[in-house]
């Protein structure tokens, strides 16, 4: 269809009709409906009627190829406008080959397996039924207590950026009409829903206008300016207004300022909570803030459908921003061919051909190694060939290593550690026992666990948090392991002999009882559907560790939040003149964490050294070309991953001690000497100046290189 013929359509539904159009409900109201004349109990309590769901616009939640297009033909059979539906679903880190969750698929620094791993979930997801999937999220994460930091790549704007548009590019590819098993992006939540105060969910935000826009905004920006095609409202507010009924920052920012003409939905009930947040007395307030900030659908909530055929007929609302919103809609179904092709991607035969097959499984697990990051090895890892090896804790044969948003994957299916290890050791090396539960455990658990890792050479504890510990409404404030793992590993570690934690959680944790105790400690995160595979290649070192922190490990819960690209303060702790008190400093705790940005080791050493810079000077239309030797030192072939940072010494407003501005992958064999090199402009050096304008300041600009954001060589430059 053409845009006129969209907008032929929209004249002729009424508003009731057009107003459905803008209610999103979940998968049983749809299943319920089929049962003519029935009114579910969900449908009454919401107050929505048959009618309601016969003309509203999408569904959530719903997938399986067959079921989709029989929810799609009875919807259209009833529909007198024959407006199809549009199925939306959380495909966030996979569809049922699940991946890493993306704070661990940001520690691959690898954008292009980000890509293939969208491309894959969009596969499995379009020819399931999906046609837009609620990811990427690119919300920038400094809280390691929120539980949603499992959800973002990390702490890094640039980094974010990088994969907000590897993940759109992967989702929607090139052609989202020509290409049917590909899915529409939805990126969310709109906006710096990862701020939210003391890291505890849906709650207050409270940034300048200056901090949201260098920091928070751009990965949403970027994913944008790569074609996404939606948005979706945060739960939070945003200088007092919640987003879903933001105008500042929906019309002016979203819309007008940055030129986003796709459709925005809200979160989750997100416009109805406009009422406890306190911004609106009742649904009619709601829908009618809702509306005029430019939302143009509401999920799971009914304020639109109750409310707004009355503001309009009353002249409070102008029937012109429902048509807006209507019209949006209908493009977007029109653009994913669903005028024509209703069903889509939707194909059983092709469900059971491409769905967790083994060439998708294949790049889940090439995602899984790449994002397993060596925290600590005291020339314990990797494991000898002769060894006999104790797997003992509560991830030692659990599935549950998917993660919090994997809803249509199988724990069961996934690869167990246990399982990986014993095919690759051979059964008679390896013993396994459960030492513990997560929370819980008995003596009779710590008992069997200790006579395993008396009789082996080397133990591997495998701990962590179970899934539901993080994810959404997964906050804590205790962020070490749960006291049962630890007493774990302070009874093992006695033995005194090699021992290896490998974590499985969606979180930095305070490492307090774990890395001082052992000599090894891997963090997996959720490492997905072919997780226990990934870690035990890493274990025996068939594959050697490359993959880099995006999020700092706080020394503990106390610093947080505590990230690399903080500022210096009047009074920096270490300054060569600083007194021994009055300075910005804890009396019980460094002021650094435990593990910084960009930090993770190898089975190899990397050797750092003649940083060059091709000038002292830098002006608007010059570039530098900064460039250093790396060698691999050891005795494995191992890939590095060179850091170059910024910092600008003075500027209009403080500029962080550090800033990421570019990195470079160097594959080095033993003894292989690469060269690292990075341009940098004028361009890379502009920021947010307290007048909001985007600009350079010149003056002197240090440059730090390494293998990560703390230990670096240093040169600087002039900006002129
Ligand atoms: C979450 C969103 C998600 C939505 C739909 C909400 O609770 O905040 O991230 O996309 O539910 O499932």
């Amino acid at each position: 269809m053409n845009n006129q013929q969209l907008l032929d359509l929209i004249d002729k539904m009424t508003l009731e009709d057009k107003i459905a159009q803008l209610l999103q409900l979940a998968a049983p109201f749809y299943e319920g409906a089929e049962e003519e004349g029935q009114i579910t109990g969900p449908m009454e309590a919401m107050g929505i009627t048959e009618s309601m769901i016969t003309h509203s616009g999408s569904i959530l939640g719903y997938a399986g190829a067959a079921g989709a297009i029989e929810v799609q033909n009875a919807h259209l059979r009833k529909n007198p406008h024959g407006i199809p539906l549009l199925f939306m679903a959380d495909i966030v880190h996979g569809f049922k080959t699940i991946f890493p969750v993306p704070l661990a698929i940001g520690c691959s620094w690898d954008t292009d397996l980000a890509q293939k791993s969208a491309e894959v979930a969009a596969r499995e997801a379009a020819v399931s039924g999906i046609h837009v999937t609620f990811a990427p999220m690119v919300d920038l994460v400094r809280d390691p207590r929120w539980g949603r930091v499992m959800e973002s790549t990390g702490e890094d704007p640039y980094l974010n950026s990088l994969f907000a548009k590897a993940f759109v590019r992967g989702f929607q590819g090139e052609d989202l009409t020509a290409e049917v098993e590909r899915v529409a992006a939805c990126v969310k939540h709109f906006a710096a829903y990862g701020a939210s105060e003391a890291g505890r969910d849906y709650n207050t935000v409270d940034l300048s206008e200056r901090q949201l826009r260098e920091y928070y905004l751009p990965a949403y920006k970027a994913a944008l300016d790569e074609g996404c095609e939606m948005v979706m409202t945060s739960f939070n507010t945003i200088d007092g207004i919640p987003a879903s009924g933001n105008q500042k920052l929906m019309r002016k920012l979203l819309r007008e300022e940055w030129g986003f003409d796709g459709v925005l939905i809200s979160d989750w009930g997100a416009v109805k909570e406009l009422i406890p947040h306190g911004v609106a007395e009742d649904e009619r307030e709601a829908a009618y803030r809702a509306i005029t900030a430019g939302i143009d659908i509401e999920m799971m909530t009914a304020c639109y459908v109750h409310e707004l055929p009355e503001l309009v007929r009353s002249g409070q609302v102008d029937e012109a921003l429902v048509n807006e919103s209507v019209l949006r809609i209908l493009q977007l179904k029109n653009k994913l061919g669903l005028f024509d092709n209703p069903h889509r991607g939707a194909n059983p035969e092709r469900e059971a051909e491409v769905v967790y097959s083994r060439e998708h499984r294949d790049a889940a697990y090439e995602l899984a190694v790449r994002s397993t990051v060596l925290l600590k090895n005291d020339n314990i890892l990797p494991l000898q060939k002769e060894s006999s090896v104790a797997l003992i804790g509560p991830f030692a044969q659990s599935g549950d290593i998917l993660g919090p948003w994997s809803w249509s994957g199988s724990t069961e299916n996934a690869v167990k550690l246990d399982a990986a290890l014993r095919e690759r050791l051979g059964r008679e090396k390896l013993t396994v026992a459960t030492g513990c539960g997560i929370e819980e455990g008995t003596q009779e658990q710590l008992d069997q666990a200790l006579e395993i890792a008396k009789q082996a050479d080397v133990i591997v504890l495998a701990l962590g948090e179970a899934s539901e510990m993080s994810g959404e409404a997964g906050c804590r404030t205790d962020i070490r392991l749960p006291q049962i793992q630890l007493n774990l590993i302070e009874q093992i570690a006695a033995l005194g002999k090699p021992t290896t934690v490998v974590l499985f959680n969606g979180r930095p944790l305070d490492l307090h009882g774990v890395y001082d105790k052992v000599g090894a400690v891997v963090e997996a995160w959720y490492p997905g559907s072919e997780g226990g595979a990934a870690v035990a290649d890493i274990l025996i070192g068939a594959v050697n560790p490359s993959a880099r922190l995006t999020m700092s490990f706080p020394y503990s819960v106390g610093q947080v939040p505590v990230y690399y690209n903080h500022f210096n303060t009047g009074r920096p702790q270490g300054a060569e003149d600083a007194q021994v008190r009055y300075v910005s400093q804890y009396l019980d705790a460094p002021n650094t964490p435990l593990l910084p940005f960009g930090y993770g080791l190898s089975y190899t050493t990397f050797q750092y050294e003649s940083l060059t810079v091709s000038s002292e000077q830098m002006t608007s239309d010059s570039t530098l070309t900064v460039s250093v030797d790396v060698t691999n030192t050891g005795t494995v072939s191992g890939i590095e991953t060179v850091q170059l940072y910024v910092r600008d010494i003075s500027g209009e407003v403080v500029r962080p001690v550090r800033e990421l501005k570019g990195f470079v992958k160097l594959e080095l064999a033993p003894g292989e000497s690469g060269k690292a090199v990075f341009t940098l402009n004028e361009e890379q050096l502009r920021y947010h100046h307290s007048d909001l304008s985007f600009k350079s300041d010149p003056g002197r600009f240090d440059i730090f290189v390494g293998g990560n954001s703390r230990d670096t060589l240093q040169h600087s430059f002039i900006l002129s």
